[in-house]
């Protein structure tokens, strides 16, 4: 197969993530979760006590870590993360860290240069916009409020995990306004995206209508 790339951005909830698996799964490629990445940062700068008000610390922090990628989870300076980067303290810090210019260029790069070596399917909020501007398939992918912090409230409960939907879509609500009005790199659809409204479609739908545009474009 040719070097192939697969840029999947939209705002959080939309299934960005179980989408993108899916279809590198199908096409055999690799799958880069961008936004693991800035939740690193953010986990990496509790636990080593950071200022995170510190734009400069938390920008040589960003450029000193490295990534590898893990299928069970984002392998980080040679410790596997997993549920530890999905907490609600480091979700909210890396919605934060990630308006940051410095931090923002730091992780483009590391995600070009894994792009440079493999065919990715790689999801985030700039990766149709800024990280691969020249991918071969772009997809926008969006769905209602509602559904994005429905969707939240199962899956945690499916963990066993107690939540509130109102307190869920708040959450989401701040995120989205924090990655849309950020001055650098803004959450956007690219002007050559195909938007995929997911509210009234299935996951699978979704994987299919994506892999159908893949196949045209092999
Ligand atoms: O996608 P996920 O919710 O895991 O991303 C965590 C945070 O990282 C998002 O709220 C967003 O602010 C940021 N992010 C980003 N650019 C990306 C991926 C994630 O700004 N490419």
């Amino acid at each position: 197969m040719k070097h192939f790339l697969v840029a999947i951005d939209g705002p959080a909830g939309a299934g960005k993530s179980t989408v993108a698996r899916r279809v590198a799964d199908h096409l055999e490629i690799t799958y880069v979760d961008t936004g693991a990445m800035y939740r690193s940062i953010a986990w990496k700068l509790l636990r080593e006590k950071v200022n995170a008000a510190d734009e400069a610390a938390v920008t040589q922090l960003a450029e000193s870590m490295t990534f590898a990628l893990d299928p069970a989870g984002i392998c980080v300076d040679g410790t596997r993360l997993t549920d530890e980067i999905r907490t609600p303290q480091v979700t909210a810090l890396a919605s934060t860290v990630a308006k940051m210019a410095g931090v923002r260029r730091a992780l483009v790069r590391k995600q070009q240069e894994i792009a440079e070596r493999q065919s990715v399917v790689m999801d985030g909020r700039d990766i149709g916009t800024h990280v691969l501007p020249h991918a071969d398939v772009k997809i926008f992918l969006t769905a209602s409020i509602e559904e994005r912090a429905r969707r939240r409230y199962k899956e945690l409960l499916d963990k066993g995990i107690s939540a509130d939907l109102e307190s869920l879509k708040e959450d989401i609500c701040r995120r989205d306004e924090n990655d849309r009005t950020r001055q650098y790199a803004p959450l956007r659809q690219a002007e050559d995206a195909i938007l995929i409204d997911t509210t009234n479609q299935s996951i699978s739908e979704a994987v299919e209508v994506i892999l159908q545009l893949c196949r045209n474009k092999l």
